[in-house]
């Protein structure tokens, strides 16, 4: 019989019922299947609270990254990560930013915007003027659908209404701006907007459509700074003319700035994802404020001050929250967010900005001096050993190796590990 990936009543099964399922479907073996339905941290029940059709759970290292200040304040950054020299290239960048006194941050207030789409209005610009007489009004009711985020000094702050033009001709789209105060706040501020929704229908003759968050969360902004003095950036203070071109670079090119922001987001990603946070809104949040202007450009800034040092910046938006979501379940994330040593979500924010500059920083200094390879290959070389077979203290010897030779690859590291072995017969 044909196979079907129609499972019927699989939400209903016990995971032991839906792993002997996918078992059957993808002849997995004995030894496979017993890599299912375990949770060293989690706990299956808590991963089955938190999304449908759980079969096990994923793990990633998890790194500590020392060196970082952040306002003065010494801390400790786990980073869960699976791509090597993310960890050892920030806490380079710590030791780099250091001499300028690390990081330092500030934000805007916590407010995310939702959306309510109207369409099939005559007069879009009459619309939009009776929405914004109603201003009071949408406060109100927003604020109603959540009296504990009011409670907690947050809540329904302002609305704006922008008439925009679409394939399908003029859209009346409002916007709510709530202070979600810890709270990343999707849930908040969905559920304002649909209760706001019949009534703007009502005020417009229109008809709504989409009541949503939006991830590009422009009014919640982190910013950092950091400067490197001129004599603390090896291999020199050459480096630093490197470093501003190839912001510029990623500036004018987005075919620069996408790996650029990448090497910002290989910071960011892993502090989100390690802290239980949303790493998609993430991810599309910064990139989206990267093209605000039109076109795709870096994230953060370089230039030298009048000392010749290297200054950074970065603003950026980072809606991350600490409770209601799954930051307050997960109890790794609680762990590494006591070891941030932080009570807000705005703290949160500003670290993982610092993260991303840090991360920005250690890539444009290699890249502008010896390249990336050399760092990035000499902690690959481990990964490389255990797919050419290396076990045990094999993994050291064929590893290092690889790396003396710069010649990184499974096949070079294959007659390497036969000779390891054939010393020691
Ligand atoms: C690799 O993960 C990240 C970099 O490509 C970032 C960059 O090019 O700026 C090194």
């Amino acid at each position: 019989m044909d196979k079907t990936s129609r499972i019927p009543g699989l939400h209903k099964m016990s995971i032991a019922e839906r792993i002997t399922a996918l078992k059957d479907f993808a002849d997995l073996t004995d030894e496979e299947t017993a890599l299912l339905g375990k949770s060293s941290v989690l706990g299956m029940d808590v991963a089955e609270r938190m999304i449908e059709n759980v079969i096990g759970t994923f793990e990633l290292p998890l790194g500590l990254v020392p060196n970082m200040k952040v306002n003065g304040r010494e801390i400790l950054v786990p980073l869960a990560v699976e791509e090597s020299s993310v960890v050892a290239a920030l806490a380079n960048a710590g030791k780099m930013t250091s001499s300028g006194g690390g990081y330092f941050t500030s934000s805007s207030d916590p407010i995310m915007i939702a959306q309510i789409q109207a369409v099939d209005i005559a007069d879009p610009f009459g619309a939009k003027m009776k929405i914004l007489e109603h201003k009071e009004k949408i406060i109100a009711l927003a604020n109603e659908q959540d009296p504990i985020l009011v409670k907690f000094g947050g809540g329904c702050r302002d609305i704006e209404v922008r008439v925009i033009d679409t394939r399908k001709g003029p859209m009346v789209v409002t916007h709510i701006l709530v202070d979600t105060r810890d709270a990343m706040g999707a849930n908040a501020v969905n559920t304002m907007a649909e209760a706001i929704a019949p009534h703007i229908e009502n005020w417009t003759n229109g008809k709504v459509f989409l009541r949503i968050l939006s991830n590009l969360a422009d009014r919640r902004v982190a910013r950092v700074r950091c400067l490197v003095k001129k004599d603390a950036i090896p291999p020199g203070p050459e480096v630093i003319d490197g470093i501003i071109n190839a912001w510029a670079f990623a500036d004018a090119d987005p075919y620069r700035a996408a790996t650029n922001n990448k090497g910002i987001m290989n910071g960011i990603s892993p502090l989100v994802i390690a802290t239980g946070n949303d790493f998609r809104a993430i991810e599309a949040g910064a990139h989206a404020y990267a093209s605000r202007t039109g076109q795709y450009r870096a994230l953060a800034r370089w230039e030298k001050d009048a000392e010749g040092n290297l200054v950074g910046s970065m603003e950026l938006p980072l809606a991350m929250g600490l409770v209601g979501g799954a930051t307050a379940i997960h109890p790794m994330a609680k762990l590494i967010v006591k070891i941030l040593g932080i009570d807000t979500a705005t703290e949160l924010s500003e670290i993982t900005a610092a993260v991303g500059l840090g991360q920005n920083l250690a890539a444009l200094r290699a890249l502008a001096s010896e390249g990336i390879q050399r760092g990035h290959m000499s902690l690959h070389a481990k990964n490389i050993a255990v797919m050419a077979g290396a076990k045990g203290e094999e993994i050291e010897l064929v590893a290092h190796q690889l790396s003396s030779e710069g010649k990184v690859r499974v096949d070079r590291a294959k007659v390497i590990l036969e000779q390891v072995r054939k010393k020691n017969c």
